[in-house]
């Protein structure tokens, strides 16, 4: 049965989960505090970048199903389902801040006649859940609380939504777990796997999920500097792990360290959660250190390539933490970019949809139209996303406008024979 759902927070989890369950026929508020974000979204132009979003968003609002609004109160007091999908960043401590997530929890409240299902969607740190279940029920309120974790891949965040590898249910009550086989019908009937546990087990198995392969993605990375060093091929090596069923090729891909909104955040998360319970997260401590050690270690390459930094203009192609979206968030960039201007270089950067959000944070570098143009009079150029345009650079282009000969490929995408006939110095990583 189509239910009437307000989707609280429209960034890139909310707006893809109003879009998508409107698409799947429910009645959708999408809320946010940002007047011009809901603005640009009731016209139909999405706030952030993700492939067929546009199509859906305005298929959805021509249909009647979707519309956003900031006022919270109406949207909660129409709908019998809240999701909650506003951010959870990390303090100065590492662990998560509740803030905006405990807002939205009392607006809830405040506003709720009769019963409602809240669907907490965004990453919080265990016992969260329950702690908004027994907010909610004193005073005589009638709320179900529901665990639902969300794990789409910005970049890939429609495709994830329509066709996840599970769906994670937290649920302690029939009626609740009623709701969600509604709410969730379309994908039950793809037969997507639907896991039912507690609230606390939904809450770990996110953080379980997402510090998981961020250790592997650190794994692979210090396996490729140890590569690098011995002459072996860290792409030959990966290729050959992944085929051992146990072990997959997924996140096997070398580069300078992880970033974005969820990975480095999360473990931060996991390893306080640890402190908090007395529990030893040694190894995601690690993978912390190791992944900040893998940043820095891009600026030491450069270094060694290029000798004294100082003064030098380098190109840095690719300023999003990943190919196919405009989030920046803990990017790689944020710390190349840092280092080099620690060490007095000149900077001209490109990125095809990310400019926008990384001017916000480095607004006196020099940001280009296009790839060559960031690459006019420069010492050397440093890949940081791996964007399929840059793949393929027309390296006689790159060696006119080039002053210098220096290109260190952090994600492995140029033909390094190619490169070296080109006259290039080239290094790429663990090969
Ligand atoms: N981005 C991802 O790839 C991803 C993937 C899985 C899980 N998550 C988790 O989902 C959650 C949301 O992540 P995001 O990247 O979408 O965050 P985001 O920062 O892009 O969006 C959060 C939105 O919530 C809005 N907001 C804040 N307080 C509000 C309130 N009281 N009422 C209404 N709107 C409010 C903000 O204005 C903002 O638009 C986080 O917990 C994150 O860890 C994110």
């Amino acid at each position: 049965m189509a239910k009437k759902i307000t989707v609280m927070g429209t960034g890139y989890v909310g707006l893809i989960s109003a879009v998508g369950l409107a698409d799947f026929g429910h009645t959708v508020t999408g809320v946010d505090i940002s007047q011009p974000v809901v603005d640009k979204l009731n016209a139909g132009e999405p706030h952030i970048f993700e492939t067929g979003l546009r199509d859906y968003l305005q298929k959805n609002l021509n249909s009647g199903r979707l519309r956003f609004s900031t006022d919270i109160k109406d949207a909660i007091k129409l709908s019998e389902v809240v999701l909650i999908s506003v951010g959870t960043p990390p303090k100065e401590d590492g662990s998560a801040d509740l803030t905006q997530l405990l807002r939205a929890a009392k607006e809830i409240k405040r506003n709720a006649a009769g019963h409602k299902v809240v669907v907490i969607k965004s990453t919080v740190p265990v016992g969260t859940n329950r702690t908004v279940l027994d907010m909610f029920n004193t005073n005589g309120c009638d709320i179900d609380v529901v665990s639902n974790p969300e794990f789409l891949r910005e970049g890939k965040a429609i495709q994830d939504f329509f066709h996840p590898d599970r769906i994670i249910l937290g649920v302690e009550s029939e009626r609740a777990k009623a709701v969600m086989e509604d709410i969730y019908r379309s994908l039950y009937l793809i037969q997507t796997p639907f896991v039912w546990c507690n609230l606390e087990t939904a809450e770990l198995i996110k953080y379980s999920s997402n510090a998981f392969l961020a250790n592997k993605v650190t794994f692979i990375n210090q396996m490729a500097n140890l590569a690098e060093v011995v002459g072996a091929d860290i792409h030959d090596i990966a290729k050959a792990m992944g085929m051992d069923g146990r072990i997959s090729s997924k996140f096997l891909h070398p580069g300078p360290g992880f970033g974005g909104s969820c990975f480095p955040k999360d473990i931060k998360a996991l390893v306080s959660m640890g402190e908090k319970f007395g529990v030893d997260m040694s190894l995601v401590r690690e993978v912390i250190r190791a992944n900040e050690a893998q940043k820095q270690l891009m600026i030491s390459k450069l270094k060694g390539m290029l000798g004294d930094l100082k003064h030098k203009t380098v190109a840095v192609l690719g300023l999003a933490f990943k190919a196919e979206t405009d989030d920046v968030r803990e990017s790689p960039a944020i710390s190349i970019v840092a280092g080099l201007l620690h060490e007095d270089c000149r900077i001209n950067a490109h990125d095809p949809i990310a400019t926008r959000n990384f001017s916000g944070l480095f607004p006196d570098i020099n940001y280009c139209e296009d790839e060559y143009e960031a690459l006019q009079k420069a010492d050397a150029l440093i890949i940081c996303t791996e964007w399929n345009e840059y793949r393929n650079l027309d390296l006689h282009k790159v060696k006119q406008n080039m002053k210098g000969n220096v290109i260190l490929d952090t994600r492995n995408l140029l033909n390094r024979e190619q490169v070296r006939q080109r006259g290039f110095i080239y290094q790429g990583v663990g090969r």
